[in-house]
């Protein structure tokens, strides 16, 4: 089979770097991985996964933030790129009350700069990592592709944007963009700023841990091996429309409470001080993948306790990448 070359964007960030790993098993793969390494969580964590990665053969990596056009430009120009998938961003919702400015930079300048080079230098395929907060707080649920999106801030109107301009880009080209609507991603090598691994370093510093809306929040969690599955099988299969969306989400919303509890009984715990409603946050996310389903057809989800005790189990033997 003929080599084909991809590019991933944030490869050491915790969705990048999950997909990499995956696709380097494809020997047919050559995969270039670009990130800024960036302070916004552990650097340790980012730079260990990118050691791991670096063990395939067929896997190279780049420092290189999305806003240095000329240094984007010149990896394009030497890389017959056929895929790009773009998980490099800023994330996280409540980060974007503290710091708007780097999700304009990174999620709306970075991501522009990448759809002018996909274009000009014509690659295939392109997905990218939107999210499920395009849809906001309001029901009904669960959310379909098409339900009315309500942005609520900077980090979903980011989102918003980069499904609105990538659209766009499509006139006058022959690529194919996909957008993955992502909701509640965690796992092996997750993120320290959100809930289940924020809950266990909490626990470790003997901190408190602040439960907003008292814990009565729903999210749709998702495991993220069922993640990846779903984006692989996408990566190879004909979608017919130029431009697609999808949610990538296991469809059952979770109370914060019930993932509390499940980390409580692996005897985790810490002082929980009960906070009203955080600004930033939403009541509750619940997708609906029935669209991604027609397309995927048998995937099996992991059930969250499984999923919650795999994290837990991979965290206890990598407490110490959690040093900033
Ligand atoms: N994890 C989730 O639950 C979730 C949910 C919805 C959407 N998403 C989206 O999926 C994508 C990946 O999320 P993640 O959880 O892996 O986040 P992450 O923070 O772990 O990964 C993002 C990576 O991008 C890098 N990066 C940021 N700005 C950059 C820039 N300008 N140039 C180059 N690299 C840059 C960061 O250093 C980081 O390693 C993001 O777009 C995020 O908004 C994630």
């Amino acid at each position: 089979m003929k080599k084909q070359k991809i590019l991933i964007t944030g490869a050491a960030g915790f969705i990048g770097y999950s997909m990499c790993k995956k696709l380097v098993q494809d020997k047919n793969n050559e995969l270039i991985g670009l990130d800024n390494l960036n302070s916004y969580y552990s650097v340790k964590l980012k730079k260990e996964r990118i050691k791991e990665l670096k063990k395939a053969k067929n896997f190279q990596f780049f420092k290189l933030d999305l806003l240095e056009k000329n240094k984007l430009a010149d990896l394009f120009r030497k890389n017959k790129f056929k895929v790009v998938y773009n998980f490099a961003a800023q994330a996280g919702v409540r980060y974007s009350f503290e710091n708007p400015e780097s999700y304009c930079n990174s999620n709306i300048i970075g991501f522009n700069n990448l759809l002018n080079l996909v274009r000009k230098f014509k690659v295939k395929k392109l997905f990218f990592a939107s999210s499920s907060s395009v849809y906001g707080d309001i029901g009904p649920f669960p959310k379909k592709e098409n339900s009315k999106l309500n942005t609520l801030n900077i980090y979903s109107l980011s989102k918003l944007a980069n499904e609105i301009t990538a659209k766009s880009f499509l006139k006058n080209s022959k690529i194919q963009i996909i957008g993955l609507r992502f909701f509640s991603i965690y796992g092996e090598w997750g993120r320290p700023d959100m809930l289940i691994l924020k809950y266990l370093l909490a626990a470790k510093k003997k901190k408190n841990f602040e439960l907003f809306n008292y814990g009565n929040h729903y999210r749709d969690f998702t495991y993220i091996d069922d993640a990846i599955q779903i984006v692989l099988k996408l990566s190879k299969s004909k979608l017919k429309k130029k431009f697609d969306i999808f949610n990538i989400c296991s469809s059952k919303p979770i109370k914060i409470t019930e993932i509390l509890k499940i980390i409580n009984k692996l005897k985790i715990k810490t002082k929980i001080i009960k906070k009203p409603m955080h600004t930033a946050d939403v009541l509750k996310t619940y997708g609906d993948n029935s669209k991604v389903k027609k397309i995927v057809r048998k995937i099996k989800f992991t059930n969250y306790k499984i999923g919650v005790q795999n994290t837990v189990k991979w965290y206890k033997k990598n407490i110490h990448l959690f040093q900033n």
